[in-house]
Parts: C-alpha cells; sequence; structure tokens
C-alpha cells in the first residue's frame, strides 16, 4: 500500500512493549502496531530486524511473526536463543520494555493460500512460531482442520505449551497438537513419523524446524507420495547480506532501460547490467518491496511484462509461475535493452 505521496512506507520502529520469558531459552518481544506503515500481515510471515553491531556494525536477521492477525493487536516475535550466535543472544541479553528497532515491512510467502483445507504442520523448537500464527488464523477465520506434530529436545523445551492446550480445549474437534519429545521418543525418523500421521487426512503441509528435521518429513512425506506442490517449508537461516543497506551489487558498464511501475506510477530508469532491480529502483530513491535481498522470502516478487531478465536464485517460485514471467526483483538482472516490470 502506498503513503499519501504515492511512496510506498519501507522501514519503521518498532518499540518493544513487553518481553515474555516463553522457555529458559526462547523469548517473545511484543511490539505495539506502528503509526505509520502498512504492517499489515499473513499468517506465516516474518519481520527483518536490524540488530546493534559492535564492531561488525549492524546485521539483519529475521523473525516470524508469532501473533496473528486474526487475534492478536500486537505483533509478536518469539527468538531462541543458538549456542554462538550473534542475533538471537543479542535480543536475549539486550531487548526490554521501550528498546526501539528498525524492521523492514512484513515478508514470505509461508502462509495458507486458503483457511479451510486441512493442515498437518510439523514444527521443530522454535519453527512452532509461523505454525502458531498460521493455527490461530486458521482456527479464527476458516474451517479447516489442523493437526500439529511438535517436536522437541524435552518438555522444558516447549515453547507455547500452555497456548496450545488452551486451543485444544477451545477448538476440540478441530485442532490436535502431537508432541514430539526426542528424550522420551528419540530422534523423530521417517519411520516413526509415517506410522504416526499415516492415519490422517490433510491436504496441506506446513514445515519449519532444524535442517535435520526438516528432511526426516520430507522423507517422510515422500515416501508417501505426497504432492510437492502442497508442501510449504520455513528455513531458518541467518542473512548474510544487509539488507538495511542502500546498495548490495556492483556497478557495472553498461545499462538496460527499465519501465517499472510500482503502486500505480510507472518508472523509467537506467538500469545496470551487473545490478539487481530492488538495488537499482532503492538507489534511484523509489520505494520496492523487499526484505532479505537473498532471493529466499519473496517480498519483492514482481511480473516482467515485457523484455528478458536473468536471476540467481530463484528456487521458492515455481517453475510455472517463473515461465509466465514471476521475477524476484532482488535476483533479477536486465537480459534485453528494455524491460519493463510490474510489482503489485
Ligand atoms: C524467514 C525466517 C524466519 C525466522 N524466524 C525465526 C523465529 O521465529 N525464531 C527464531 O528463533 N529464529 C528465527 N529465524 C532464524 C534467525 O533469523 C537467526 O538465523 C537465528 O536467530 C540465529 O541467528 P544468530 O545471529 O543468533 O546466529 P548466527 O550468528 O547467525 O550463528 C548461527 C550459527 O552459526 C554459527 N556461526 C556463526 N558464525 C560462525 C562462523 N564464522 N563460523 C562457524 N560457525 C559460525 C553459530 O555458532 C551458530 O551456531 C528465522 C530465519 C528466517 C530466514
Ligand atoms: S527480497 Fe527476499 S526474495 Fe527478494
Amino acid at each position: 500500500m502506498a503513503d499519501a505521496d504515492g511512496t510506498r512506507p519501507r522501514h519503521a520502529v518498532l518499540t518493544v512493549s513487553e518481553v515474555v520469558q516463553e522457555t529458559a531459552s526462547a523469548i517473545s518481544l511484543k511490539f505495539d502496531r506502528p503509526s505509520c506503515g502498512d504492517f499489515r500481515y499473513q499468517p506465516g510471515q516474518f519481520l527483518t530486524f536490524r540488530i546493534p553491531g559492535d564492531d561488525r556494525g549492524s546485521v539483519a536477521r529475521c523473525y516470524s511473526l508469532s501473533s496473528s492477525p486474526a487475534t492478536d493487536d500486537h505483533l509478536k516475535v518469539t527468538i531462541k536463543r543458538i549456542a554462538g550466535g550473534y542475533g538471537s543472544n543479542w535480543f536475549a541479553d539486550n531487548a526490554v520494555v521501550g528498546s526501539e528497532f528498525e524492521v523492514l515491512p512484513p515478508a514470505g510467502v509461508f502462509t495458507p493460500k486458503s483457511y479451510d483445507n486441512d493442515l498437518l504442520a510439523f514444527a521443530g523448537g522454535s519453527g512452532i512460531t509461523p505454525i502458531m500464527s498460521i493455527v490461530k488464523s486458521v482456527l479464527t477465520e476458516g474451517k479447516a482442520g489442523i493437526t500439529v506434530v511438535y517436536a522437541n529436545r524435552d518438555d522444558r523445551d516447549v515453547i507455547f505449551a500452555r497456548e496450545l492446550d488452551e486451543l485444544c480445549r477451545a477448538h476440540c474437534g478441530r485442532l490436535t497438537v502431537i508432541h514430539w519429545l526426542d528424550s522420551l521418543q528419540g530422534l523423530p525418523t521417517p519411520e516413526l513419523l509415517t506410522r504416526l500421521v499415516s492415519p490422517l487426512t490433510y491436504t496441506d503441509v506446513f514445515v519449519c524446524g532444524p535442517a535435520p528435521f526438516m528432511a526426516a518429513v520430507r522423507n517422510t512425506l515422500t515416501g508417501l507420495n505426497f504432492d510437492q506442490n502442497r508442501l510449504h517449508t520455513e528455513v531458518f537461516t541467518s542473512l548474510s547480506n544487509d539488507p538495511f543497506a542502500t546498495n548490495l551489487s556492483p556497478e557495472s558498464a553498461g545499462a538496460a532501460t527499465a519501465h517499472v511501475e510500482i503502486d500505480g506510477l510507472t518508472h523509467v530508469l537506467d538500469w545496470p547490467r551487473n545490478r539487481s532491480l530492488v538495488d537499482t529502483l532503492v538507489d534511484a530513491g523509489i520505494e520496492v518491496p523487499y526484505a532479505c535481498r537473498e532471493g529466499e522470502c519473496g517480498a519483492c516478487v514482481c511480473t516482467v511484462t515485457d523484455g528478458q531478465v536473468t536471476m540467481n536464485r530463484v528456487d521458492i517460485l515455481e517453475a510455472d509461475d517463473v515461465a509466465g514471467g514471476l521475477a524476484l526483483g532482488c535476483q533479477a538482472r536486465p537480459a534485453s535493452d528494455e524491460v519493463s516490470v510490474t510489482f503489485d
């Protein structure tokens, strides 16, 4: 959505209104919605935070919203300490009520298209955060039944244990949470998971958790011949770029001409051959949607309506959609002299 002056609001400042100690190693940070900017979000989306650095300058980290747009007035993210990690420990050690953070608007494609298709969700550890938002939204605004398989090392690591119990009681028959504790059941293997989920009926599967857990779930679903187009995954990695920086790709000799439609305005500008479209627009002071700037989140999806582009990473888009003209603005470089692009 555009501001009154026709520009799309980008960075916003969020102020912590509450810090909740969820478990010994996980905290939630609640924020009031910012008064300016478009902070509507879909369940399963994430925010990108700028964290003050020490000698490393500032760093950026993504955190899924565990709040739901259907049930919560505030915004909430839930962060688990990672041994040796910079950002997660910085938040746990420094964030207090009143702390202010520069954030990029909500982004991401780990979100259900329909709230009426039965869901099976697999969450490992902090992977419960986007699932929690999806569960609350679907229960409140849809008709789907949901089964969540939630894996943790032991019961002290279970984030949102009480909230999930309460949701199960309030939505009896629609929500089932199956807790998997490694301390009691061992690591979840494809064989064990297959036995667990074989009797269930579901249309879409959402998976978020540590890499070995996600691999076990993938192998389980492959063994069950589950339609991969119905499998939605969110991988929790740390960004290597700083998406708050004004320019991430080098200048190069030669430029194409870009015709870019955003928020009803068409901009015509030089597009250097070796520079991404997002970098080119940011550099020109044109507000454009983006979050990770690494081809991972889908915030910068656009449509090439004329001309050609090349892209380094595009694996989050379906091949058919790319063939139909969808592109990632943070990955796209011009491959023809004139390129026309539209951002929805
Ligand atoms: C879309 C998205 C949503 C996310 N949502 C959540 C969420 O809801 N909750 C959550 O807790 N996390 C979430 N994450 C993960 C989060 O962004 C961070 O990746 C996570 O908090 C770890 O960051 P960190 O800075 O603490 O660790 P980092 O400093 O990035 O380190 C991560 C690991 O790498 C190791 N490491 C660091 N530097 C080096 C080095 N030089 N050599 C070798 N090893 C090294 C560290 O020891 C640590 O084990 C999400 C990620 C994405 C992309
Ligand atoms: S900004 Fe995340 S995919 Fe382009």
